[in-house]
């Protein structure tokens, strides 16, 4: 039965499973009975210009663009001109044209992630990509003549494609959407014919469009829907759960019927199962747990209807986050029927908990105070850039759980559908953000450029396709706005708020305010008060206006949309130490001016911010703060501060671009996972000739209360933590060949211990995969880690030899390589990357089936494989 549903497919079958089933370029599609939605991933063609090719912009396109914003606005204003849209003489949209010559790709695609790091006009802070241009993608699609004989409407449903898409079918423009982070629906219906049909995309990304790298090119999935006139809406659904305890819960549904291709009336039955969802499989497991009473309504053509109705689930088995609660998810299947005849079946999936914001104890879900132990990220997937996938990004989400991390903050801007799939079914957290910018510019061309006319629809269309995720827990509708603290800003924030309430009246609307202090506009309007940087308290200062929020509403929530933004290399450890818990950065005080690098020891953060160990004293002498999202989980492409003119990637990551963890990773889940027995040590202890005797300060990081720590085998003493006290500090330690020890004690008993040992010279490399099983559906991806080591298999932790990656046989590739060093300008495609740190990267994916050996190979090194087996 081919009845998955837009929403199902697109959120929750596995990108290769949908791939699969794409017809390839020119085959003919079988005419569907209910709604077909397949992959277009595959068998596109490609061509970047970094001139205007075309004399096209979005000015001249827009009359034809901004119809597809009328689902999207109280009050639908945009009439498609007459007259056939520009373009329709560029050669790009032509059926003859002959592609032949263009690069030819499959989708997700970013097409500046190959490099080089020199793209003209391209600062540090975009990541020094080739991210600029106007880019050309065409394809062709078949129908059969029964789907156009069975009057069918053909949609278009892009994930997001960076930026300014238009869309030309048969040389007819067709629509577009700006926003490069959103996801749109365009009709394609009154161009399609049958037989070959000629797609052309245009993207335009412009410099100076964003304060990070924004990626370019159709960055995400991209499906065909062919549906029955009458139909389920472009995000139609919307399921809400209340009455939430252990015996039963109330489900209220609403599906939007649309019956926009036809010109009669129909009467449409609606009838609703509910299923559990398999986790693995992603579909609908066992038999039905609740029934919707059936509804039947009528719905004009060219109109859509609204019908809603409720039941009841008993003995729901409700979402919630781990450790404590399990991710349960059910889907709602609803059917659509004309004179009993199905034309529509579409899947729901969601999650039955309920939340609760309190002021003074922070989230409660399903009763359960969860303290928010966040993260800020971008949406690249380091060396893979902005080309969504699943593996990387469940590897993220993954790691950032091992850490003992619960939520994440997708600043600033829209995340890929899928993403939100992986949150689901992980039960992690989520603050969804819309916005960095509103009416007035951070960067020339952001998205302030078009607020005006865009704000209403992109937010209307982010809340109604994420709001059946059970883990979205709040919607942040900006980010450090220029405005915040202007009366424009606190209409502006109303303004944003209130469509959100209309779309989701069951979660709370949220900001990052790193300015405005209470008794603005906008702090009085937002449900939750999100502070970036002043609740810990800016660079050298610790005053915190924690308490100030607190008092002036003392009903509100409040966390840290932004917390920390300590900047580090991994396993790069600088002298002297500051003694202070936190220190503001500069040249030689924590931060290398010669080398780029900045110190190890998480202690150093610029002006505006703070150590982890000052945030988490912050947070701990104000309970009633509901947690923090910290700058950030990983690093990511752009904005290497303090290096921002000479790095490509930033320094602001708990885990480093490649995937490596940084020491303050342990900070982090000695806090976050307490009851995880864990000790780290740091730095390496493999130092040059001339650090014997010098002082060499051994910071540890332990789950445990309590520890010693011994230098050669003497004990340098035993600490206890004291309040307020994240990590156990020995600054007065000199170096000396050898090791260091620590043995961690909590109430009393030994819990945890760590070592590190002074390595030999470098002798070999050690490979290893963080998966060794992996599907061959050129989607999923092994990353292989290779470790610099002595003779005797110890790691050498300032090796930086040069590693040449290869794939021996077997059915795989490597498609990128890595290192985590931000000052690195080898491209991420090269087979030839230094380690960094005594670590290199590289991602290997399965193309069918079999052993993939895995080599990597460096000059006076004994060379290392690793086989993943590929299904
Ligand atoms: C914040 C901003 C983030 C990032 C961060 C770096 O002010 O919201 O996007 O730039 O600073 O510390």
């Amino acid at each position: 039965m081919f009845n998955a549903h837009g929403l199902f497919l697109a959120l929750l079958v596995p990108a290769h499973l949908a791939t699969t089933a794409a017809p390839t370029a020119s085959q003919p599609r079988a005419q569907a009975s209910t709604r077909e939605r397949t992959s277009l991933n595959v068998g596109w063609r490609f061509a970047r210009f970094t001139s205007n090719p075309d004399a096209l912009s979005y000015e001249t396109l827009k009359p034809w663009i901004l119809p597809a914003a009328n689902d999207f606005l109280s009050a639908p204003k945009y009439k498609r001109p007459s007259e056939p849209g520009p373009g329709a003489k560029v050669s790009y949209v032509q059926v003859d044209f002959d592609d032949a010559k263009w690069e030819k790709l499959d989708l997700p695609h970013d097409w500046a992630i190959k490099g080089t790091f020199d793209a003209p006009g391209v600062g540090g802070g975009l990541g020094r990509l080739p991210i600029n241009g106007v880019g050309w993608y065409r394809r062709r699609v078949s129908f059969d003549t029964g789907v156009i004989a069975a009057g069918k409407s053909v949609y278009l449903e892009m994930d997001g494609a960076m930026a300014y898409a238009a869309v030309w079918l048969n040389g007819n423009l067709v629509g577009g959407w700006p926003f490069g982070y959103n996801s749109f629906r365009l009709d394609l219906t009154p161009f399609v014919k049958a037989g070959e049909n000629q797609l052309a995309i245009r993207l335009d990304n412009a410099l100076d469009s964003s304060r990070w790298y924004p990626g370019a090119g159709i960055y995400r999935n991209v499906w065909l829907v062919v549906v029955d006139p009458v139909h389920v809406a472009y995000h139609g659904t919307y399921v809400t759960t209340s009455a939430v305890s252990p015996q039963a819960a109330t489900i209220v549904l609403a599906v939007e019927i649309e019956n926009v291709n036809s010109n009669s009336r129909q009467q449409v039955e609606v009838s609703t199962k509910v299923y559990e969802l398999d986790p693995v499989t992603r579909k609908a497991s066992g038999g039905a747990v609740a029934t919707f009473p059936g509804a039947r309504t009528n719905v004009a053509g060219g109109t859509k209807q609204t019908v809603n109705s409720s039941a009841t689930i008993t003995s729901p088995k409700l979402w919630g986050p781990p450790p404590k609660q399990h991710p349960n998810e059910y889907v709602a299947v609803s059917i659509l029927s004309i004179n009993g005849t199905a034309v529509d079946s579409y899947e729901t999936p969601f999650g039955i908990r309920s939340i609760r914001y309190d002021a003074n104890k922070g989230i409660l879900i399903n009763g359960e105070h969860v303290q928010i132990y966040g993260v800020c990220n971008h949406h690249d997937l380091g060396s893979l850039g902005t080309a969504f996938n699943v593996r990387a990004a469940e590897r993220q989400i993954q790691m950032l759980q091992e850490m003992g991390g619960n939520a994440l903050r997708t600043s600033h801007n829209p995340p890929a559908p899928g993403l939100l799939d992986i949150t689901d079914r992980l039960g992690f957290l989520v603050m969804d953000e819309i916005f960095d910018t509103w009416n007035n510019a951070k960067t020339k061309n952001d998205f302030s450029r078009i607020f005006p006319d865009w704000h209403e629809p992109d937010l209307r269309s982010f809340v109604r396709r994420d709001r059946n995720h059970p883990s979205v827990i709040s919607w942040s509708v900006g980010n450090e706005l220029a405005e915040q603290s202007s009366s424009v800003g606190g209409a502006t924030v109303k303004m944003l708020q209130d469509i959100v309430h209309k779309e989701d009246p069951t979660r709370q609307v949220t900001v990052g305010i790193n300015n405005a202090g209470p008794g603005t506009q906008l702090t009085d309007t937002i449900d939750i008060i999100g502070l970036n940087y002043q609740g810990e308290g800016k660079g050298n200062s610790w005053t915190s206006t924690f308490p100030s929020f607190h008092s002036k509403y003392p009903n509100k929530l409040i966390w840290s949309t932004e917390s920390a933004s300590t900047v580090s290399s991994r396993g790069v450890y600088l002298f002297p130490v500051t003694s202070s818990k936190s220190a503001v950065v500069a040249a030689n005080q924590g931060a290398d001016p010669t080398t780029h690098h900045v110190s190890a020891y998480d202690l150093y953060a610029p002006s505006w911010a703070a150590s982890p160990d000052k945030v988490f004293e912050q947070q701990d002498r104000h309970a009633f703060v509901a947690g923090e999202f910290v700058w950030t989980g990983w690093d990511y492409i752009g904005e290497p501060t303090p290096y921002d003119n000479s790095s490509r990637s930033s320094y602001f990551g708990i885990i480093d671009l490649a995937g490596f963890k940084k020491d303050r990773f342990f900070l982090y889940q000695a806090r976050w996972r307490p009851e995880l027995p864990m000790a780290h040590v740091l730095p390496h202890w493999t130092w040059p000739a001339d650090r014997v005797g010098k002082v060499t300060p051994v910071h540890v990081c332990t789950s445990g209360d309590e520890a010693e720590l011994f230098v050669n085998g003497v004990s340098a003493g035993r600490k206890k933590k004291g309040q307020y006290e994240y990590r156990l500090r020995w600054d007065a330690v000199t170096y000396a060949p050898g090791d260091i020890r620590v043995v961690a004690y909590k109430n009393g008993k030994e819990w945890a211990s760590a070592s590190r040992y002074t390595a030999g010279a470098a002798a070999a490399l050690n490979v290893t995969a963080d998966r060794t099983t992996i599907r061959g559906d050129a989607q999923d991806l092994s990353f292989v880690t290779a470790a610099v080591v002595d003779k005797d298999g110890r790691a050498v932790p300032q090796a930086s030899n040069e590693i040449s990656w290869s794939v021996l046989s077997g059915p795989g590739r490597i498609v990128s390589t890595d290192n985590g060093d931000p000052t690195d300008m080898v491209p991420f495609s090269s087979l030839k990357r230094r380690a960094f740190g005594g670590l290199a990267l590289a991602v290997v994916r399965g193309e069918g089936k079999g052993d993939v050996v895995v080599e990597a190979r460096a000059k006076g090194l004994l060379e290392a494989r690793v086989v993943v087996r590929v299904e």
